[in-house]
């Protein structure tokens, strides 16, 4: 694992104040991550959906300071200072501060925001921690201008992946895979790389609707879920198949067989709450509503005839995917029947995006 290309060597130019704005989005595995051993290596390779609605907008105003021996930084979430947030981000700084130096020698200033609801159960850390590890690599471009396009997506998703290992994902789009796979061309454990082969244009533009089934604090984070997976008796097992499901979905992405993609997703979801439920302790993040949705959806799949099918991730709410040419038959599904088990019948439209944007 080459880690050392990410040391910077030198830096060209000298900057007193900067400041940057990036607006990242969320993702949605297809195949699932769960389990890893230090730092952030994942225990077998994921690929997922890249999200264009569900977003963080991060803005970092950097201003020269005398050089310390840990990040100095102020954390503004929606106009309002966190200090509950502070400590997960100091980890993230201290964990990159080998490979971004220079964070040593300014004061941060961090405003952040979501465009999807605080606590909806919506994953923020994916898209909150890829966006303040763009925003620390427009600084490193400016104080080296010689980088490349390549090596700033690169570097940020192995930054990203160190705050939390799906964030590694949120860089690019429309499909990014993460952890070395035989089959994905330039695949590596320490970032996330765009899934590299054509693919067929029925998954072009695919939609995922979030059913807002619970938005309470989850109970168990994914940091202790991912924990329980090394003593967990199917894990070596859990891990190959992954893999394998990887392989199958190249596959299934390139020749646009949207039945085996229904049949490896809905499987790789129900996978990962069953290793949730067979772990010690052992735990359920789903709620009744999250399992009447997956039957409603199976009913309507059956009698419409549509290729509409379920995912999760660590949590109670359920992404919706469906072909885009599909959404006058489902959107009103959503609407009329669906939004019913949601909680305040809260649902966010989403679809495939293509990554991080500078504002
Ligand atoms: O990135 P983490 O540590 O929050 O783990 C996320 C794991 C899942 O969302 C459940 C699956 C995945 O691959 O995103």
């Amino acid at each position: 694992m080459n880690t050392a290309q990410f040391i910077p060597k030198i830096l060209l130019e000298k900057i007193e104040k900067a400041s940057f704005t990036w607006q990242t989005p969320s993702n949605i595995a297809l195949v699932k991550y769960w389990g890893k051993s230090n730092p952030q290596i994942p225990k077998n390779a994921s690929i997922s959906f890249t999200l264009k609605n569900c977003h963080t907008i991060t803005t970092i105003d950097f201003s020269k300071k005398e050089t310390t021996e840990t990040a100095v930084f102020e954390l503004f979430f929606e106009g309002k200072e966190k200090e509950e947030f502070k400590p997960k981000i100091a980890a993230f700084f201290k964990r990159v501060q080998e490979y971004c130096p220079y964070i040593l020698e300014y004061k941060m200033s961090i405003n952040s925001e979501n465009s999807f609801p605080h606590s909806s159960g919506i994953a923020s850390s994916a898209s909150g921690l890829s966006a303040i590890a763009m925003c620390l690599m427009s600084l490193e471009q400016k104080l080296n201008p010689n980088l490349t396009q390549e090596f700033i997506h690169k570097k940020a998703s192995f930054l990203a992946r160190l705050g939390s290992g799906s964030a590694s994902r949120s860089i690019e789009g429309p499909l990014v895979v993460w952890g070395a796979h035989p089959e994905i061309a330039g695949s590596s454990d320490i970032f996330g790389v765009q899934f590299p082969y054509k693919v067929h244009s029925v998954f072009e533009n695919y939609q995922d609707a979030i059913l807002l089934v619970d938005k309470g604090e989850k109970q168990v984070s994914s940091t202790v879920g991912h924990n329980l997976m090394h003593a967990h008796p199917f894990a070596e097992n859990r891990f190959k198949q992954a893999n394998e499901n990887l392989s199958k979905m190249s596959k299934i992405l390139q020749e646009g067989d949207c039945k085996a993609f229904i049949n490896l997703v809905e499987s790789e979801a129900l996978t990962l709450h069953a290793m949730m439920l067979t772990s010690n302790p052992y735990f359920i993040l789903m709620k009744p509503n999250t399992l009447e949705i997956i039957h409603k959806i199976w009913e309507f799949r059956a009698t419409q005839n549509s290729n509409i099918c379920f995912t999760l991730d660590a949590g109670a709410n359920v992404h919706v995917l469906y072909p885009q040419s599909e959404q006058d038959t489902v959107n009103p599904f959503i609407e009329n029947v669906l939004a019913d088990y949601c909680q305040k019948k809260q649902y966010i439209y989403d679809s495939v995006g293509l990554g991080a944007k500078k504002l």
